[in-house]
């Protein structure tokens, strides 16, 4: 279990240690806080850029790694444009961990397919991080991920020296190929036919797009997995992240707190879920 924090508000000091341009509008900051933090994976911290904001992003660097953090951050808006400008020895507040991550000890003795898209490969990473630590308490791991096209997918190499790996089912696919792309292509709906998994009893985990997540979810249920096995990653618009301000409900609930990771028989009958 994660340290409870004293002040939830005060950003933890944190030195940058590297920014690696993942593709041209994605980019991975690894930093060093001036006290360890601990999170558990899917849950989020909020990164301050002194003087400008501060934003919310889930770390997707190893949750054992307790001096080193990374986010990867895509450029969007005031806050993301600065994290963009970052560069070795600058100053950053890290406020956090935040909010509710993956139940991993229910994933135990499981089969788990893990389905990405786009930027969603972030958290993802973090996940499978603790998956391949501990690769033994898993029955059987599946990967499945997506991008828009070969220069948009995060994490190339490491991702290359995954599909090695004798307990990771792997296939990647991009919306549209290029002259040196081999895998397959098309939508990530695309590449979930033949995995061989009991999906009733079987655990699915799906990050990405809103869009991406509505279509992977109505094809998870035909498949035949429960309601209560699909896991969603919910990246509401949100402000205080610790249940205060409002500004992330979502139902009855808050994203920030009592997620942003959900089953998705918990939140499925409120309507701005794809939002
Ligand atoms: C729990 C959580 C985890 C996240 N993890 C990541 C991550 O790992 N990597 C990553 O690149 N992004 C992540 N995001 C999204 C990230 O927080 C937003 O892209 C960021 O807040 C935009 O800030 P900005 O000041 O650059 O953009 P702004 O100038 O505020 O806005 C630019 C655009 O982004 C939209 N936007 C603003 N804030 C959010 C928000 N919180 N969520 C979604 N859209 C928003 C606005 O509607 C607008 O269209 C996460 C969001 C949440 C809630
Ligand atoms: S961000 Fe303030 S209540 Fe969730």
């Amino acid at each position: 279990m994660h340290k409870e924090i004293s002040n939830p508000y005060r950003p933890i000091e944190a030195t940058v240690i590297k920014v690696i341009a993942e593709t041209p509008t994605i980019k991975t900051v690894r930093f060093k806080p001036k006290e360890p933090i601990t999170f558990q994976t899917g849950q989020f911290i909020e990164l301050t850029i002194p003087g400008v904001g501060e934003a919310p992003f889930t770390p997707s660097s190893r949750p054992s790694a307790k001096d080193i953090m990374e986010v990867t951050v895509m450029k969007v808006g005031k806050v993301t444009d600065k994290i963009h400008q970052l560069k070795e020895g600058d100053t950053i507040g890290v406020r956090g961990p935040l909010g509710t991550g993956y139940p991993i000890n229910e994933f135990k003795g499981k089969e788990v397919l893990v389905i990405g898209g786009g930027c969603g490969f972030a958290p993802l990473r973090s996940l499978m991080y603790e998956f391949f630590d501990h690769s033994e308490e898993f029955k059987n791991l599946f990967f499945r991920g997506g991008c828009k096209n070969p220069q948009e997918l995060l994490y190339r190499n490491e991702i290359n020296e995954w599909a090695k790996r004798d307990d990771l089912n792997l296939k990647l696919t991009v919306d549209k190929g290029d002259a040196a792309w081999k895998g397959n292509v098309g939508l990530v709906t695309t590449i979930l036919d033949d995995i061989a998994m009991d999906y009733a009893n079987g655990i699915a985990v799906v990050c990405g797009p809103p869009v991406m997540m509505k279509f992977i979810t109505k094809k998870a249920l035909e498949m035949g997995f429960k309601e209560e096995n699909i896991y969603l990653s919910m990246e509401k618009n949100m402000s205080c992240g610790i249940g205060k301000c409002g500004h992330c409900r979502l139902g009855t609930y808050y994203a920030c707190k009592d997620g942003p990771v959900f089953k998705y028989s918990k939140i499925k009958n409120f309507h701005q879920i794809w939002d």
